[in-house]
């Protein structure tokens, strides 16, 4: 348990808040949600959690957990807030430190790799937890704040945690992209894709994710949305991601 409590605002209740707000108030600490969807709010009501209709200024850590498109318009919200402003939406590499610069303020990023259809045991039990900080007084407050969940703490500079998030998620999407070629390639062979799946990850170098895993495209509300999202940013930069495009095309061809 942390001995300091905390009064922590949660902006954006869906998956991701909740699960963050969850947990947080298992730790003790005061958790307040504010979410523009009505019926959020009534669901967290009716499950004992304190809500408020209008974001609050008043709080020591403000986590926006909103979709990346409404993050700024969530930090507009705060200009009268003193406490830490923290975005947990899988926003693009320099978002944060963009939005630190035009709002005079200083924000940090901690993303959050948790499976919608587990959120609340990954938000308890995650593998790492990654602290995108933009000085060390937040860093600091950010690292003894997650040290009751007893995991790996990785502090490094806002970018960094936003691709360590991308980069993640397009690490997971390549595996099952790069299994459902194989899978295509056995069947027309007439193999069994998952045999040679499940015995090639026998090798401790070779992920199970994918090799077990495979045969349909994958989905869900992040990994298509981060892929593009890191092929369209790859691209402004200059850069053509010829194997981040092949992950989505064999994924596009699955579909069909
Ligand atoms: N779902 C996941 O498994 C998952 C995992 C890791 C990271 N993420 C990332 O976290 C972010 C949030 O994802 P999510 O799945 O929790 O989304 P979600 O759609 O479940 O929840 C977002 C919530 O934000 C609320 N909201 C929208 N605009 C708002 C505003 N202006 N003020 C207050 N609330 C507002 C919505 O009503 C909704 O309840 C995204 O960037 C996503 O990519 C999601």
């Amino acid at each position: 348990m942390c001995t300091e409590k905390m009064k922590i605002q949660i902006i954006g209740a869906g998956t991701v808040g909740r699960a963050t707000g969850e947990t947080l108030s298992r730790f003790g600490h005061r958790v307040i949600f504010h979410d523009i969807n009505k019926e959020k709010i009534l669901e967290l009501q009716n499950d004992g959690f304190e809500v408020s209709k209008k974001p609050i200024s008043q709080a020591d850590i403000h986590f926006i957990c909103t979709p990346e498109d409404v993050v700024e318009k969530a930090i507009d919200q705060l200009t009268t807030s003193d406490g830490l402003i923290v975005i947990r939406s899988s926003t693009l590499p320099g978002t944060t430190n963009n939005l630190a610069e035009k709002h005079g303020r200083h924000i940090s990023h901690n993303p959050e790799f948790l499976r919608a259809a587990m959120a609340s045991w990954d938000s308890l039990n995650p593998d790492r937890v990654v602290i995108g900080e933009c000085c060390k007084n937040h860093g600091d407050i950010l690292e003894k704040l997650y040290k009751p969940l007893r995991a790996p703490i990785v502090r490094v500079d806002p970018t960094t945690s936003e691709m360590i998030k991308l980069a993640s998620n397009a690490t997971l999407s390549s595996y099952i992209s790069f299994w459902n070629e194989i899978h295509k390639i056995c069947d027309i062979i007439g193999v069994n894709s998952h045999v040679v799946g499940k015995v090639s990850c026998m090798d401790q170098r070779i992920s199970e994710y994918g090799a077990s895993m495979h045969g349909r495209a994958f989905g869900g509300a992040c990994l298509p949305k981060d892929l593009d999202h890191l092929i369209a940013f790859s691209e402004e930069q200059g850069y053509t991601p010829e194997m981040l495009k092949a992950i989505k095309d064999i994924n596009e061809r699955m579909k069909t």
